[in-house]
């Protein structure tokens, strides 16, 4: 048996659409902080038929299943249980499948000696999920063309930061993400003007962070958030991931920023509001975010360490 963990991340420049889908290469590059505090632990076993437990249930995940025989084309793998728990909510927008990949892939390579390096294994997990290479590194990582393998990002000139993900809603997303970014590749008028885009919001955030400059780096975030939402808006039938609390949220945290606290926000493809902020006004964010009706629970998180094997 082998067991990895790995923590969610929350991309602050987007990840959206594929140049590529046989090896999964995003069709734009895209940068994330890695969470605390929340797990995926995954654990692997040669068993006698393939099986997958999630949270204790089994299931069938037509992503995993079609990993499992892509890996399988290139390496000898016998019938193998995979059992993996997230210890926060499942396809809510919280990106479970990034870290589940994440510990799958360093689970897999630990447990049938598949030899895979540090390039293998970041290649391995993006052709998972392209989020997943992402949370293989803390506190932030990136992953941009022409290799597209994650790399780990140098944050120490950026304050401590913290992130507050406000639940706006329990229930499973409809549009999967892969599905997502099909209609809007094959749909949206935006979606070029995206894609050329995309490298100057990397580079604008590669230099703040690099100048540690809390603003500069809100500024192009919530710019790469608003602008993906408004290619998934576009895109026919429309995706629209939010809900009224998430708008109120996103307005919360407008009059918090005109009442000079460091906050900017961040969505996904489901209604939860991510605010990331400066450590020390992370209770005032988290305070004021669950004043508002509609927010079921708030979390608040600081920055994690990347993906590892721990058994
Ligand atoms: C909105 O990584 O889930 O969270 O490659 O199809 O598995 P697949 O997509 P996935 O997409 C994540 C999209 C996003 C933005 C991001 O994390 O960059």
């Amino acid at each position: 048996m082998s067991r990895a963990i790995a923590h969610p991340n929350i991309a602050l420049v987007k990840y959206w659409g594929k140049a590529e889908t046989a090896s999964n290469i995003p069709a734009v590059p895209s940068l994330s902080v890695t969470l605390d505090t929340f797990i995926s632990e995954t654990e692997v076993t040669a068993a006698k038929t393939d099986s997958v437990v999630l949270d204790g249930r089994v299931a069938t995940d037509s992503k995993i299943t079609d990993f499992l025989a892509t890996v399988r084309a290139k390496h000898e793998l016998p019938p193998l249980r995979i059992d993996s728990r997230n210890n926060f909510p499942t396809a809510a927008g919280l990106a479970s499948s990034a870290s589940g990949f994440a510990a799958l892939v360093l689970a897999l390579n630990a447990e049938f000696d598949l030899g895979w390096d540090d390039v293998a294994i970041a290649d391995w997990a993006r052709i998972g999920s392209g989020s997943a290479p992402r949370s293989l590194f803390g506190p932030m990582a990136q992953i941009n063309g022409p290799d597209w393998i994650a790399k780990p990002v140098d944050a120490t000139a950026m304050p401590e930061l913290a992130v507050v993900v406000a639940i706006t809603s329990k229930t499973r997303k409809t549009t999967s993400s892969s599905a997502g970014m099909a209609a809007s590749k094959s749909t949206s008028p935006y979606f070029e003007p995206w894609v050329a885009t995309a490298e100057a919001d990397m580079n604008a955030a590669r230099q703040a962070i690099a100048a540690g400059n809390f603003d500069a780096l809100a500024t192009v975030a919530e710019h790469s958030c608003m602008k993906m939402h408004a290619l998934m808006l576009s895109t026919r039938p429309s995706l629209r991931y939010w809900n009224p609390t998430t708008l109120a949220c996103l307005d919360a945290a407008s009059e918090m920023q005109q009442d000079g606290l460091r906050v900017f926000c961040t969505v996904d493809a489901g209604p939860q509001l991510k605010a990331i902020c400066t450590e020390d006004v992370a209770g005032a964010v988290a305070a004021r975010l669950e004043s508002i009706d509609g927010v079921l629970d708030v979390h608040v998180l600081g920055l994690g360490p990347g993906a590892r094997v721990v058994a």
